[in-house]
This record gives structure tokens, C-alpha cells and sequence, in this order.
């Protein structure tokens, strides 16, 4: 093998998904309803959320772990069989309580006529059995990502935070919703625009962007903050520097997943001994490459390193 071999271990915790896709003709309008109805010919799952992060970690070859909450169902089985596929580690914890989240979309004639989603906030119990699972886990790791999707598995995020902080590891966070708060102390952070919106309000100039970003960052006791900002490549605010790094696409298909592309090549990259700015310039490479792939959601080490014009 001419790979580059690593014994390092990422741990990846959060809110694990499974996107499935159901797709077939559409020939007649229901009797029961004004509906379409599709004659489903062929089904794919897709692993999604923090088990997308995972995925594309392991595709630039670190080794991954995976802490998670699922249902005790047939979509938690298919996850866990993608996962074994994928070369994952999973230590899942098993809600029998809750439905596992699926992301059901129906297509028929090349349009998605509706999207099912399944999902619940998994039990106190079972998350006290998640995070004894990622105690134990963080030991063998040397950094951690946690992919907040706010459904629930990241509802002890601080109690997450120190642990691994206390085990002296990196963590890098995606975050959600309007409490940042209980990110603080994490390494970096990696909001989106809207997700930093949410937060800190609109900003009108880059300037004011900056200064309510340094301001999050210090007052949240960020070791870095990352903002991704889609076609306008990302902005990453730090103690002494801001750097901003133009969007690399060149075609867009599918911008969906650039956000797990984004942290999980970040995280590889600086457990491989990159720099800050070196990694996130890396990541943001990687963030250009995914979106313009239809279907498969990773990078590999070889499109990363071989695609640099
Ligand atoms: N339309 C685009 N054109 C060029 N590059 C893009 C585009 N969208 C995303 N990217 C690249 O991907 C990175 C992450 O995208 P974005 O900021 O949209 O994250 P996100 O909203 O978390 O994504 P998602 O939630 O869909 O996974 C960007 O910083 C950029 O490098
Ligand atoms: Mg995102």
C-alpha cells in the first residue's frame, strides 16, 4: 500500500441520521386522495448527520469512533451495517423508546413529492448511557468532533466538553440553535451563516462581523471560531489573526453535507499535525470538492491533494 498509514483515532459524537430515498413511477392520482401515487422501484440509504461525519473522516483514512443514540428498529440496524461497511467503530446506545431518525424522501419522476422525517429526543436514561459510552471512548482518542443536528443526543454537550477537554483533547463542534453558551471551552467552533446569525445577529459590514465574531469567541473561551459561509468560503477568527479564504467550487450540484466535509476534514488534517490556518484552508478545499459531487458525500486524501488549481 502507498497510502499514508495513521494510527490516529478521531471520536465522533452527535446526532446520527439515516437518509433514505425511495424512488419509482408515478402513473395514477390515488382513489383515497388527490395524491401521486409511486410504485417504489428502488430504495438507497445514506448514512447522515454526525454518522456523515464519521464517513467522510474515515475516507481520508484516520481511524473513526462514533457515539450516538438510536431507536431499536430496522433503520438502526441499516445504520449499523453502514457503519461496519464504512469501516466505523460505533459504540451506538439503543433507545427502544424513540423511532431512529430517518429522513424519508419519496421521488417519483425525478421530483421529491414529500419528505417523512422520524425523529424524537431520546430518553435521560439513554443519554447517561451515551455519555458514559463517550468517557470511555475519549481516552483512546486524539480529538473529538461533535455534530449538533439539535435532535437531542448533544443535550449534555457541556458535560461532553469537559470531559474531553479535561482528557486534554481537542474538540471541534458543529453547532445549532440559539445557546451557544453551552459550546463554551470547545477548540473551535464551525457555524454556519445562519447558525451565526441566529446567535450574534445580522452583521452589515465585514467589520462588524469581525467584532461581534472576537466577541463570541472570547466571551464562548474559543480556542478558534470558523464561520463557513457557502459560495463565500469561510472566515476563521482566532486570538491574534482573522482569515479569510475565498469558496474553491467551481460547479455546484449538491451543497448539502459540505458542513460534515468542512469539520470532518479539519479535524483529520490537524490530528495529522497541520496548522491551524493550513487545515482550514485544506478543509475549505474539500468543502469546494464536495459540492460539486452528485450522490457520494466525501473526499478522498487523492482528490484533496491532486486538485489544488
Ligand atoms: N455554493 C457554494 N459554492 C462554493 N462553495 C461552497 C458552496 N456551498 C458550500 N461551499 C463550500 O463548503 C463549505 C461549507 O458550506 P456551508 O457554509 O454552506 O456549510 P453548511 O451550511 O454547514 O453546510 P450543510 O449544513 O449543508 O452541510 C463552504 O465554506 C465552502 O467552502
Ligand atoms: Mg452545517
Amino acid at each position: 500500500m502507498t497510502m499514508e498509514v495513521t494510527e490516529k483515532r478521531l471520536l465522533v459524537a452527535g446526532d446520527i441520521m439515516l437518509d433514505r430515498y425511495w424512488f419509482g413511477d408515478v402513473n395514477r392520482i390515488s382513489p383515497e386522495a388527490p395524491v401521486p401515487v409511486v410504485r417504489v422501484s428502488k430504495k438507497e440509504d445514506r448514512l447522515g448527520g454526525a454518522a456523515n461525519v464519521a464517513v467522510n473522516a474515515a475516507a481520508l483514512g484516520v481511524e473513526v469512533g462514533l457515539i450516538g443514540v438510536v431507536g431499536d428498529d430496522e433503520a438502526a440496524s441499516t445504520i449499523e451495517e453502514l457503519l461496519t461497511k464504512k469501516q466505523i467503530d460505533a459504540k451506538l446506545s439503543h433507545d427502544p423508546s424513540i423511532s431512529t431518525i430517518i429522513k424519508l424522501r419519496v421521488i417519483g419522476r425525478q421530483q421529491q413529492l414529500v419528505r417523512i422525517d422520524f425523529e424524537e429526543p431520546p430518553s435521560e436514561i439513554v443519554l447517561q448511557t451515551k455519555l458514559t459510552a463517550f468517557t470511555s471512548e475519549v481516552a483512546s482518542a486524539d480529538l473529538v468532533i461533535l455534530s449538533d443536528y439539535a435532535k437531542g443526543s448533544l443535550t449534555n454537550v457541556r458535560d461532553m466538553i469537559s470531559v474531553a477537554r479535561g482528557a486534554g483533547k481537542p474538540v471541534l463542534v458543529d453547532p445549532k440553535g440559539t445557546d451557544f453558551e453551552r459550546y463554551s471551552g470547545a477548540t473551535i467552533l464551525t457555524p454556519n451563516k445562519s447558525e451565526l446569525r441566529q446567535v450574534i445577529g445580522d452583521w452589515r459590514t465585514e467589520a462588524e462581523l469581525t467584532e461581534k465574531a472576537q466577541n463570541l469567541r472570547a466571551s464562548l473561551n474559543l480556542g478558534g471560531l470558523l464561520l463557513t459561509r457557502s459560495e463565500e468560503g469561510m472566515s476563521l477568527f482566532t486570538e491574534d489573526a482573522i482569515l479569510h479564504i475565498p469558496a474553491m467550487a467551481r460547479e455546484v450540484y449538491d451543497v448539502s453535507g459540505a458542513g460534515d466535509t468542512v469539520i470532518a476534514t479539519l479535524a483529520v488534517m490537524l490530528m495529522q499535525g497541520k496548522s491551524l490556518p493550513e487545515s482550514v484552508m485544506i478543509a475549505n478545499r474539500a468543502g469546494g470538492i464536495v459540492v460539486g459531487k452528485l450522490g457520494t458525500a466525501t473526499v478522498s486524501r487523492e482528490e484533496l491533494f491532486a486538485s489544488s488549481t
